[in-house]
């Protein structure tokens, strides 16, 4: 597939078409190391587009899997906390969180360009399991595992749909969610008296955390883990 130079230049930096045409115009965009200043010549992925020394990216959609460390925000907004701060302009520019996670809460969270895809995975129609590892201030009770896996209400009233909730140890357990109430692990383990004191996202859909990666480090997702995750998963 061609698409035009100008295009390419806007679709990657996040400029106006306009203004495209014009650095075009100017001579400061190459392919394949050769000035170009015909904003309608056709390139493809394969061509290699350098504008202000910078390689563009002509993927039609950005897929990445983040493993977000503590104190980051989950925001498109330029602010310090930014998870968005955690990636390169080029990156910067074009993602958007799917789903969201609080600011203490680590681990797996994706980040697209691709609506589609974020509604996929995100609508509560679609909503995919979503699995977490939870650390408690109380050991958990036996007798708590059914009032939580059974669907509860919050302290607001709202209610919880059926999940699914692993004991690993006494203050340890894992929970796998098919929906994303604000905040809704600390609160269905406030409403059974106890407190979430570290919360960490393990897997979404089919999805696992890559392992190899440290909190703050991301990866493209491949080919395989973006179909896996276009397959649904059911609790
Ligand atoms: N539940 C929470 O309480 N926090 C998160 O970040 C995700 C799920």
């Amino acid at each position: 597939m061609t698409v035009r130079l100008d295009g390419a230049l806007a679709k990657a930096t996040g400029m106006g078409r306009k203004d495209a045409r014009q650095y075009v115009n100017r001579g400061a965009v190459t392919v394949n190391g050769e000035v170009i200043r015909k904003a309608d010549f056709s390139v493809s992925l394969s061509d290699e587009i350098l504008f202000r020394g910078e390689t563009l990216d002509l993927r039609e959609h950005l897929y990445v899997m983040l493993c977000k460390p503590e104190g980051t925000v989950c925001t498109t907004e330029d602010v310090a906390e930014s998870v968005l701060r955690l990636f390169p302009d080029s990156y910067r520019k074009r993602l958007f969180c799917v789903g969201r996670l609080d600011k203490d809460t680590t681990g797996l969270l994706l980040l697209t360009d691709d609506g589609d895809f974020d509604h996929r995975l995100m609508s509560p129609k679609h909503h995919a399991e979503k699995e977490y590892a939870v650390t408690l201030a109380q050991p958990l009770k036996e007798t708590d595992i059914p009032l939580l896996e059974g669907g509860m209400t919050l302290e607001n009233g709202e209610t919880t749909r059926p999940c699914r909730v692993e004991k690993i140890s006494d203050g340890a357990c894992r929970i796998t969610l098919c929906e994303g109430k604000y905040h809704q692990v600390k609160r269905m383990f406030a409403a059974v008296g106890n407190r979430v004191t570290a919360l960490r996202r393990i897997r979404i859909g089919n999805l696992p955390l890559d392992p190899t990666l440290a909190d703050g480090e991301w990866r493209d997702l491949t080919e395989e883990e973006i179909a896996l995750l276009s397959a649904k998963s059911e609790l």
